[in-house]
């Protein structure tokens, strides 16, 4: 597969199941893979990561998120249906192979505005670029190795201290995102493409 081939088959698919004959051990390495060679500003390698497989999955949607997005809800008052609708779409994402949750360690961003003075305001959008490179980046070797199908989600802050307690997490790690894998049951819906000409620019 050409690396354009893959960047085209990377998808934002929700229907992923635990159909695969792809031992633990080789997606855990591709995992660690692909945040390893993931680069970073001045090579911080500034990216965490928990890698959840199978029950630790359907726990961490099940129990963990659904809990706390419950109680979040129910304190902003939203509707007991909206409420329900909510769980059933986080038992969705517990039916995954395995979720990534994506950190960005902040004493390593702190430590490098006190060391590059110069630099000091960019390090806060560079360690988000990071996260952002790391996740594109596994989510992208995930499709290509083992076509696997993969979602990337956004619990964070509500989820950050059950998160940080269940996996003893350090308080310096700050989550980002959370990326669901897993054999595709149902492709990616149509995506559509703005024009070229309001988003490109060519000279020469
Ligand atoms: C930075 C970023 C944040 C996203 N956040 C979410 C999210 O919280 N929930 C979700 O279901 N999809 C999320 N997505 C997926 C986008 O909706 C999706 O990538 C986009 O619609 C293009 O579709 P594609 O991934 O199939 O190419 C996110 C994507 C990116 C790059």
């Amino acid at each position: 597969m050409s690396f354009v081939e893959a960047l085209k088959n990377r998808r934002t698919i929700y229907a992923i199941n635990r159909n695969t004959e792809v031992a633990n051990d080789e997606i855990i390495a591709l995992i660690k893979e692909a945040v390893r060679q993931s680069p970073s500003a001045f090579n911080s390698q500034t990216s965490r990561a928990v890698i959840l497989l199978d029950d630790e999955v359907s726990s961490f949607w099940n129990e963990l998120v659904a809990t706390d997005l419950e109680a979040t809800m129910k304190e902003q008052g939203v509707p007991a249906e909206a409420i329900a609708a909510t769980k059933e779409k986080l038992a969705g994402f517990g039916q995954a192979k395995g979720t990534i949750l994506f950190f960005e360690d902040q004493d390593v961003v702190k430590g490098l505005q006190e060391n590059f003075p110069l630099y000091a305001e960019n390090f806060p959008f560079w360690s988000e670029q990071s996260t952002g490179i790391v996740s594109i980046n596994t989510w992208t070797a995930l499709s290509a190795e083992f076509g696997f199908g993969a979602n990337l989600q956004h619990y964070n802050p509500v989820i950050d201290a059950s998160v940080a307690a269940k996996y003893g997490v350090p308080a310096n790690w700050k989550l980002r995102g959370q990326l669901n894998f897993g054999a595709i049951e149902a492709p990616a819906g149509d995506k559509e493409y703005m024009a070229d000409e309001d988003r490109f620019k060519v000279f020469g």
